[in-house]
């Protein structure tokens, strides 16, 4: 057992409460984020004369090493310690001495542990940003090859009216740009810098909060220590955004199961994305889709769990802020898992155009606008839909659809229908008719795939080269 805090204690920590306590296993993940965040603060100790010049720049290159050790997996880091925080400091003391031990000056474990968790779920938003980015010019790659693939448009999962298949992936390409535009607002928000906040009170050493800021990346320092250290708000809002993104994902993967269903037959996932049964020589199921759909729920349980975690505390830390990272860190790792599979997924996926177009052909999904052409005829709207009702239930006695009607038979219900009646109401008229702003007409559907192009040129995130390395 090691751990910083044993002066005013005589007797040893209870083993089971040592390990009900420690954190190690945990928040050693973000090793990387706290030697940088330790790197940030001795340089600046050493700026404002607080340690010496050398001592500084000694702790400096000494914390350097710790990095790329643990890096190069030469230097283990061993769960016999309480945290990361812990960890760190015990090499440096150990390699260093006494000036090891003037790391932690002007710092507490509470603004240092609000700074890791920090830059941690800036660069995983960062990251998921990027793996939003790709789904979206995938999902635009589809757009731009078939917005001439006629499909059945759905409600209450009943045929409604025909769509396109870009029109269809239109709808998600809108659903995962929210979804970006949600991690670049999060980011904006949370990039302020908690360090220098100490254990709520600031300290009384004349620590430079702006610089610590500003070589950690940060818009500026925090403007009130005891929010400093126990804001979790961003954890909140990504896991919020984080489920927002799964929801879509569920939402796509759900259809991608009907759509792959023996039934309909609109989709054949690739087999490197299927798996098979033990038992049943002839199944492919879509395995991949059904995760998505189900880690949604792991997804949603951490975002509430943190939020019932932060609900009754009072300021400024508690040690219940400890879990916040076990969930967080899992659903992150799903959801960025979930995003790069779908993506794969998708992009396999073969669209059986011809199932697409001849089930838009059955269930009367033209039924609108044969009632719209008799309007066009001077019929009233009510009144056409009541004729078009008639029609459809003559074609279902019949077992035809309304274009495989004779000018006779559709007369003889009303004799407003012509010859034309049949252009009116082919799939290819009733999809290129629809032309307003967001419908699926082939001139629309070109108009908004212009926008999305020029979009995704021009998406503000990363903004700098910092950002990028955020990325790397
Ligand atoms: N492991 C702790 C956490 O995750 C670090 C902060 C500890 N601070 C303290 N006062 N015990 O929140």
């Amino acid at each position: 057992m090691a751990q910083l805090w044993g002066g005013r204690f005589t007797k040893e920590t209870d083993q089971l409460v040592y390990n009900f306590n420690a954190s190690i296993r945990f928040d050693k993940k973000f090793y990387r984020q706290d030697i940088e965040g330790s790197m940030a603060h001795v340089k600046m100790l050493g700026k404002q004369g607080i340690l010496t010049e050398t001592e500084a720049a000694d702790i400096l290159a000494e914390l350097k090493k710790i990095l790329s050790e643990t890096e190069a997996g030469t230097l283990e880091i061993s769960d016999a310690y309480e945290d990361i925080h812990s960890f760190v400091e015990a090499v440096l003391i150990e390699r260093l001495g006494d000036t090891g031990k003037k790391l932690h000056t002007g710092r507490s474990r509470n603004d240092q542990v609000a700074l890791d968790m920090r830059m941690y779920t800036r660069m995983e938003v960062a990251q998921t940003d990027a793996l939003l980015k790709d789904l979206l010019e995938t999902i635009l790659k589809i757009m731009k090859e078939h917005t001439q693939t006629v499909m059945p448009g759905f409600t209450h999962l009943q045929k409604a009216q025909p769509v396109t298949l870009a029109h269809h992936m239109g709808a998600y390409f809108e659903m995962f740009k929210r979804d970006r535009l949600r991690m670049r607002d999060i980011y904006e928000r949370m990039n302020y810098c908690p360090l220098g906040s100490g254990a709520l009170a600031g300290t009384t050493y004349p620590l430079d909060r702006s610089f610590t800021a500003q070589e950690l990346g940060f818009y500026g320092p925090t403007l009130n220590s005891m929010d400093g250290v126990s804001d979790r708000d961003y954890v909140i809002e990504y896991l919020s955004a984080l489920s927002t993104v799964m929801m879509h994902l569920s939402r796509f993967s759900e259809e991608m199961i009907v759509w792959n269903s023996n039934e309909y037959r609109f989709v054949e996932i690739d087999d490197a994305y299927s798996t098979g049964s033990s038992i049943m020589p002839q199944k492919k199921n879509p395995d991949i889709a059904e995760l998505v759909r189900g880690k949604t729920g792991r997804v949603y349980g951490a975002l509430l769990s943190i939020l019932t975690t932060m609900k009754g505390l009072p300021l400024a830390y508690n040690k219940d802020m400890q879990e916040d990272k076990e969930l967080t860190f899992d659903a992150i790792d799903t959801a960025k898992g979930c995003l790069a599979l779908f993506r794969g997924m998708l992009a396999t996926v073969t669209f059986n155009v011809d199932n697409m177009r001849a089930s838009a052909g059955l269930g009367f999904t033209n039924a609108t606008d044969a009632a719209d052409y008799l309007v066009n005829h001077g019929v009233p709207f009510r009144d056409a839909h009541g004729i078009i009702g008639k029609v459809v239930l003559y074609c279902i006695e019949k077992r035809i659809s309304i274009d495989e009607m004779s000018l006779e038979e559709l007369k003889a219900i009303s004799p407003v229908f012509e010859a034309d009646i049949y252009d009116a109401i082919s799939m290819e008229t009733c999809v290129n008719k629809r032309l307003t702003v967001g419908a699926p007409g082939k001139a629309a559907m070109e108009r908004v795939i212009a926008l999305e192009e020029k979009y995704l040129r021009e998406s503000a995130f990363p903004q700098s080269e910092w950002e990028e390395e955020l990325l790397a």
